[in-house]
């Protein structure tokens, strides 16, 4: 998309609007090769050539922010070398993306990739309160004495974590909803009652919902979609 040459060197991070007209007006910048001497002259920065004192600008990358319906058998690592299926190998290239948090290999369903280091921060910390909802299958009916153990929450690495709702949906099937994510938390939740986890699915982070995702597949949402407080 073309745009003003003052406002493509300001937007991304050569200076100041100001000050980026005051580099054209020297003559400092050029636009394949050719000095122009004019900030309202039209460039697009992803085809054309643009360099401040000979150096050439790089485009400033967005933050992204996408939902995925992960497959089992990926893993939420960069570890190219130890793991085969990784999420996100399942992603365009072109951004430096990573997950927010992590699901074990064998879950199934929500999980957010972006760019945005800050917005990651935010999600995983127990302060941000950041409602996580997982849809849990067991091997067995579910008893009331075992629902009753499994909303009393567990001790996981000498921290005692209690979810915030648990709800049987079916017989074998419980909703449980949490707000930090301690590592296999929900399996620890339930197999305390001597249980079997056979599927465990993200169906829900903040307001971000899995809906009907296809599995394997993802979508790009806003950070407004994410939560409110994120705006
Ligand atoms: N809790 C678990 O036990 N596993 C997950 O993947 C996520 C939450």
């Amino acid at each position: 998309m073309k745009n003003r040459l003052s406002k493509i060197l300001a937007s991304n991070g050569v200076a100041s609007r100001r000050k980026c007209e005051e580099l054209i007006f020297g003559g400092k910048v050029t636009v394949n090769g050719e000095v122009i001497l004019k900030p309202q002259h039209m460039v697009d920065i992803s085809k054309d050539n643009i360099s401040v004192d000979g150096n050439k600008i790089q485009k400033v990358e967005g933050k992204v922010y996408y939902i995925l319906n992960k497959p089992r058998g990926f893993v939420c690592s960069h570890d190219k070398e130890r793991f085969k299926n990784i999420v996100i190998d399942l992603f365009p290239t072109k951004y430096r993306l990573f997950t927010v948090g992590r699901l074990d290999k064998d879950t199934t369903g929500l999980v957010l990739v972006t760019n945005d280091g800050h917005l990651s921060h935010k999600v995983i910390h127990p302060s941000s309160e950041v409602q996580k909802e997982y849809l849990v299958k067991t091997n067995l009916d579910i008893l009331p004495e075992q629902l009753e153990k499994i909303s009393q929450g567990v001790s996981i690495d000498r921290c005692f974590v209690k979810p915030q709702k648990v709800v049987k949906v079916r017989k074998n099937t419980l909703k449980i909803t949490l707000k930090e994510g301690k590592k296999h938390e929900v399996r620890k939740l339930v197999e305390q009652t001597g249980q079997q986890v056979q599927e465990l699915q993200r169906i829900r982070i903040g307001n971000l919902r899995l809906g009907n995702l296809e599995i394997g597949h993802y979508k790009e949402v806003s950070l407004q979609d994410l939560d409110p407080i994120f705006e």
